[in-house]
């Protein structure tokens, strides 16, 4: 259930993030080109259904993120799953005053966000702010293939798309920040010939106003440009709110993830890993957690996540008896038809006591491994433990 909620909250997230990167490639075109695809790419997204759809998935998927730091015993981890944490973890603080922005210019100041305004906005206005956005979208993108690529690659149609999949990885944002440059050079050619066409109007003869005329005009003038200060500095508050809240609920997670780490029982296990050495640990983490903390090579293709299969062990002596499977692993267990004694050693924590177990996967299996051609899901990878249980 947890796992599928991600998949699919994430699927929508990068679904997202991938249509506004299309839209900007057709900057590459002309500016017009990314209005027109606008309202095809990018607008439907701030249609009741999909806002609803796109404003729950990044709450489950935001919420489901800040679970796994919390269920995690160590922050030892591979250096995917660091890119995606701090990737995840930064995308929020840096987006939240785009979302903001695009939601005041509705809502507030009653305009529509054309891409026109927008990117004029970061290459005149707010430079600072349109490197920003570059930054959070490259960001955004690595979090979200990574993500994909996690689940894909364990797929047995993998191989079959892969190649056609992995180009599309560097196409995408790549057309997207060069339709972002060719586009901002024709809002800036735009604005320029204003400019200069104001100069000329302005060595014309310029209506002349009387003096109260002129008062009345500076006193509406002001009061819009009060009434615009106000709503400004509203929106702001949003966007503070935003981060503070993100923050103060990062802050949450890491301090309950502290006490739940300093109530673990100060109870030792120990380990003895056939044809490996014998280690003494902390009860209260993972097998898996625990090959990584001592850098003993484990195979684990889905990092940790249950999916895979190939962190499995046999547990040759047990004492006490492990936990039962939760859900997650005997559905994988059950996939890939592990007879009794066979565990994911991500999934399980030893108790203390004494544990003896075999790693059944070499540590280097890669993907392809996993299956061969016309083989259904995990039926390959079964036959293949099998011939290496059997060796
Ligand atoms: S690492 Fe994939 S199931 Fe354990």
């Amino acid at each position: 259930m947890v796992r599928n909620l991600r998949m699919l909250s994430g699927t929508v997230l990068l679904i997202f993030v991938t249509a506004h990167l299309l839209n900007m490639a057709f900057g590459l075109l002309s500016l017009e080109a990314v209005e027109t695809a606008r309202r095809f790419l990018t607008v439907p997204w701030s249609l009741l259904p999909l806002s609803l759809l796109l404003m729950a998935a990044m709450l489950v998927h935001g919420f489901l993120g800040l679970f796994s730091l919390y269920k995690r015993n160590t922050l030892r981890m591979s250096g995917y799953d660091r890119v995606q944490l701090i990737s995840g973890l930064l995308i929020i603080p840096l987006l939240a005053s785009h979302i903001v922005g695009i939601a005041a210019a509705k809502n507030l100041f009653g305009f529509d966000p054309t891409y026109r305004i927008i990117l004029t906005y970061f290459w005149l206005d707010a430079p600072l702010e349109g490197l920003r956005q570059v930054f959070v979208v490259v960001i955004a993108w690595i979090h979200g293939c990574i993500g994909m690529f996690s689940w894909m690659r364990l797929k047995i149609w993998w191989h079959r798309v892969s190649w056609f999949i992995y180009p599309l990885v560097v196409a995408v944002p790549v057309l997207a920040l060069l339709g972002f440059v060719e586009a901002g050079k024709e809002v800036i050619a735009e604005r320029t010939l204003a400019i200069t066409q104001q100069m000329d109007a302005g060595t014309g003869d310029a209506p002349q106003l009387s003096a109260a005329e002129e008062v009345a005009q500076q006193e509406a003038n002001a009061a819009a440009a009060e009434v615009n200060r106000e709503k400004l500095a509203f929106s702001k508050r949003i966007m503070w709110s935003i981060i503070f809240i993100f923050a103060f609920l990062l802050a949450l997670t890491l301090l309950a993830r502290a006490i739940r780490l300093r109530k673990a029982p100060d109870a030792i296990t120990f380990i003895r890993y056939m044809k490996g050495p014998e280690i003494n640990m902390h009860v209260g983490k993972s097998l898996l957690e625990i090959s990584r903390l001592h850098d003993l090579p484990h195979a684990n293709l889905c990092r940790g996540r249950g999916r895979c299969g190939t962190c499995r062990v046999r547990v040759i002596e047990a004492s006490p008896a492990l936990p039962a499977a939760g859900e997650i692993e005997q559905q994988t267990l059950d996939r890939l038809d592990c007879g009794p004694g066979i565990r994911l050693a991500c999934q399980v924590s030893p108790l203390a006591g004494t544990l003896a177990i075999e790693r059944i996967v070499p540590p280097d299996i890669t993907p392809a491994d996993l299956y061969s051609p016309n083989q259904s899901d995990g039926v390959a990878l079964t036959q293949w433990s099998a011939e290496v249980s059997d060796a």
